[in-house]
Order: structure tokens, then C-alpha cells, then sequence
């Protein structure tokens, strides 16, 4: 690492902070490694590790059945993330956060009990320009099976979306806004604060996929007035495979459940079953008990950091990267908005995406190349891939020297 880390906020001690993160000590190609993917996954501190660890070490037992030690250790632990992840939210209790594999199964839920109990032939659901297929294609597959209509926002030539087309979208029809909070291609941060009361105001409800925002900013559901927001816990430092939906309780409450099976009821005859409670009406099954507690330890230690010293440096990385990046000639950033998270989506004039991403990769620098799961996106800019570095609190500014120095030299090798 070079000096220029030191411009981080006072007592943003980042090169303490890689020292939690296990996997950011190898080399890859004989390189030390830079991993600025962060938006596909985000890798997980040593007490994450160490959390699922335990489980299966110590406590191991299904949870919610048994009345033995290991049951209610389990059962006590996964249960204190859901706690943790109200604060994290500022969800009025704990109820209201179901436990689901990630933000597009979060997604689904809603599109697959609200979507087929409220949406009708005629209505008319509103999604951006900007989304990741998780949270397209979930609502054009209810508005095929409903006669429903998908409308899209569109997006500027900054990627940032058309407030003044969107408020023309919204009429009495509008039973739904499912939008991004933070885009995952271009890293635009949306205004959804405002998207949600123009929403309201037109009588629809709104979901927030928070899947790119979790790990960044600080997220209150009761200040935005989110209906549904959707998380994946591999994005926010935490195993893959668990996530957060959280709904309003009287909007859970009104639906019907999803999957059945255990857990999820209250009684079962055959004639007859009757359903839980909220949370566990909508979590059928053994769920991803590890996960879960892994989880809770993700929340912990960002929370131990603080998400607003988070998002103040990952500002300024995404600041000094855009300038470092601009230098290079034939380089055109795609998704200049203002408000932008630590992401930067490119494309070199001449060289394909891969190509850029197997050179890089060469020098131990893990990007992602492709569309993202966001072909609508690319097609607005007329792309049909590009280069993305998305950074975490780990970054720094010395591996952003990494970067620019390996895309001159990718440079090189396809001139
Ligand atoms: N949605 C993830 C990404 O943006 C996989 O890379």
C-alpha cells in the first residue's frame, strides 16, 4: 500500500481493517490480491467466519424444535440477528423481517403473495431503467399471469433516472414502484426517499431492492417509508445464501403465505391448516441457520465501524478512482450521476470487456466484466458489456493506482 491510504477520514485505519478480511492477504498470479468485484459479493471479516464456525462446532441443532441445549443456543443466535438487522434497519420490530437466500428471493415473496393476491388485469406495476434482472423479470412473470402492465422509468445519459417521466407514469392503475435503491451496474444512488412518496401519493405501494445499498449507506425503512426492502447478506459482508425482506406488518399480515411446510403453520389437519405468526408464516422449512447467525456478525462489525464512516470513505475512493480512471485515454465512464456509490462501470475503446477482465485478472485484480444481470441498462447506453470496479471499505487508494496502472497496460497488450 502507498501513503495516498492516509487520505482516508481521521481514524478510517483501513489498513487495520484488511487485517480482519483472511482472504485479502494472498496473491493471485503471483500478484498481491486487488478484489474490487465487491458488488457481485463482498468478502467476509474473521468474526463472520468465525460466528458460522461456532455454529457448526459448538451449537449445531435445528432451531424452533427441540427443547435441548443446542436447540435453544442455536435458536437463541439465529434469532439475535433479527434483532440486530432491526436496528440495522430501524424496523419498527422484529416481526417485520423475514429471513429469506437474498434479495431476489425477497423479491419473488412479495411478487408471488402480495403480486397474485392485489395485482389485476389492467394494473400496472413501474420498475427503472436501471434494475437488475432480480427485479424485472419477477414482476414481468406476475404481469404475464395477471394482464398487468410493466412500466419502466427511463434513465438520463448520467444513468441517473427521469423524475419528470416517472411522475408521468403514476396514475390510478399504479399498484406497485419496484426499484432499486442502488444500481448494481452503475452504481447510481436513486432517490428514493422521494420515488416512495410519489408512489404513495398515487395510492401504490413501494419495494426498495437494497441489495447494492446495504453494504454502503445507512438505511432507515421507517424514515423512507418503505413498504418492502430487500437484502442479500453476501453483498453486506455476511454468507451467502441468507437475506432480509422487510414488509410493513399490516401488509405481511394481509398476505397469504408462500412456500408450506414446517415452521411456516400453526396447525395441520387435512382438512384444515392454519398459519403462524409473522415472522414464520413466510419462512417454511429448515432454513440457513449458519448463514443467519454469520449474518448477525456482519452486522456487528459494520455497525462497529459505523455505516456513515463507511459511506464518508467510500466516497472519496469513489472520487479519486473516477479521477485516476478519466486519465486514460479511451476510457469512458458509463454512469456519471451525482449521487453515485463506489462503483465504476467502464468501457476502453476498441477492447472488449473480458479481454480487459482476463489481463487484470492476470495482475491479481478481480473485476467484473459482462452486463451485469442488467442487459436493459447496457442497451441505454448501447454497451453490451463493460468493465466494472466496485469498492468496499477494504479498498484503498493504492489499489486503485493498481487498477489504472493494469489498464495501461491492457492497453499495451491490445494495441
Ligand atoms: N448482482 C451481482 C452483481 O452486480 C451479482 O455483480
Amino acid at each position: 500500500m502507498n501513503a495516498l491510504i492516509n487520505t482516508a477520514p481521521a481514524g478510517f485505519d483501513v489498513a487495520k481493517i484488511r487485517q480482519d478480511f483472511p482472504v485479502l492477504k494472498q496473491k493471485v498470479h503471483g500478484k498481491p490480491l486487488v478484489y474490487l468485484d465487491n458488488a457481485a459479493t463482498a468478502q467476509k471479516p474473521q468474526s463472520v467466519i468465525d460466528a458460522i464456525r461456532h455454529f457448526y462446532e459448538v451449537d449445531c441443532a435445528n432451531i424452533h424444535r427441540g427443547v435441548h441445549e443446542l436447540s435453544q443456543r442455536s435458536t437463541a443466535a439465529y434469532e439475535q440477528t433479527r434483532g440486530k438487522v432491526r436496528q440495522f434497519l430501524n424496523a419498527r420490530t422484529k416481526n417485520e423481517l423475514i429471513f429469506v437466500r437474498g434479495a431476489t428471493e425477497g423479491i419473488n415473496l412479495v411478487s408471488q403473495t402480495w403480486g397474485r393476491k392485489c395485482v389485476k388485469e389492467g394494473d400496472e406495476i413501474i420498475v427503472s431503467g436501471l434494475e437488475h434482472h432480480s427485479n424485472i423479470v419477477p414482476w414481468q412473470m406476475l404481469c404475464e399471469e395477471k394482464g398487468a402492465k410493466l412500466r419502466v422509468i427511463p434513465v438520463n445519459d448520467s444513468g441517473e433516472l427521469i423524475l419528470e417521466e416517472y411522475e408521468k407514469l403514476l396514475n390510478p392503475r399504479t399498484k406497485l414502484l419496484a426499484v432499486g435503491h442502488v444500481s448494481n451496474a452503475l452504481g447510481t444512488i436513486n432517490p428514493i426517499r422521494q420515488m416512495i412518496d410519489m408512489a404513495h401519493k398515487a395510492g401504490a405501494l413501494a419495494l426498495i431492492d437494497g441489495a447494492q445499498a446495504a453494504p454502503h449507506l445507512k438505511i432507515d425503512v421507517q424514515a423512507l417509508d418503505a413498504d418492502f426492502y430487500a437484502l442479500s447478506g453476501h453483498k453486506a459482508f455476511g454468507p451467502t445464501g441468507i437475506g432480509i425482506l422487510y414488509g410493513k406488518s399490516k401488509l405481511l399480515n394481509a398476505m397469504p403465505p408462500w412456500q408450506g411446510g414446517g415452521d411456516m403453520i400453526r396447525t395441520v389437519t387435512f382438512e384444515k391448516t392454519t398459519y403462524n405468526e409473522l415472522p414464520y408464516k413466510f419462512e417454511a422449512g429448515t432454513p440457513h441457520i449458519a448463514g443467519g447467525i454469520g449474518l448477525g456478525a456482519a452486522v456487528d462489525y459494520v455497525t462497529a465501524i459505523g455505516m456513515d464512516r463507511i459511506a464518508a470513505y467510500e466516497h472519496e475512493l469513489l472520487v479519486y478512482a473516477t479521477a485516476a480512471l478519466s486519465q486514460i485515454p479511451g476510457l469512458r465512464i458509463i454512469g456519471t450521476a451525482r449521487e453515485k456509490a463506489a462503483v465504476v462501470s467502464f468501457v476502453i475503446e476498441g477492447i472488449h470487456p473480458h479481454d480487459i477482465g482476463t489481463v487484470l485478472d492476470r495482475m491479481g485484480i478481480a473485476v467484473r466484466t459482462g452486463h451485469h444481470c442488467a442487459q436493459p441498462i447496457m442497451d441505454r447506453f448501447q454497451v453490451p458489456a463493460t468493465t466494472r470496479a466496485s469498492l468496499a471499505f477494504y479498498n484503498t487508494t493504492a489499489e486503485i493506482d493498481a487498477l489504472a496502472a493494469g489498464l495501461q497496460k491492457v492497453k499495451e497488450v491490445f494495441s
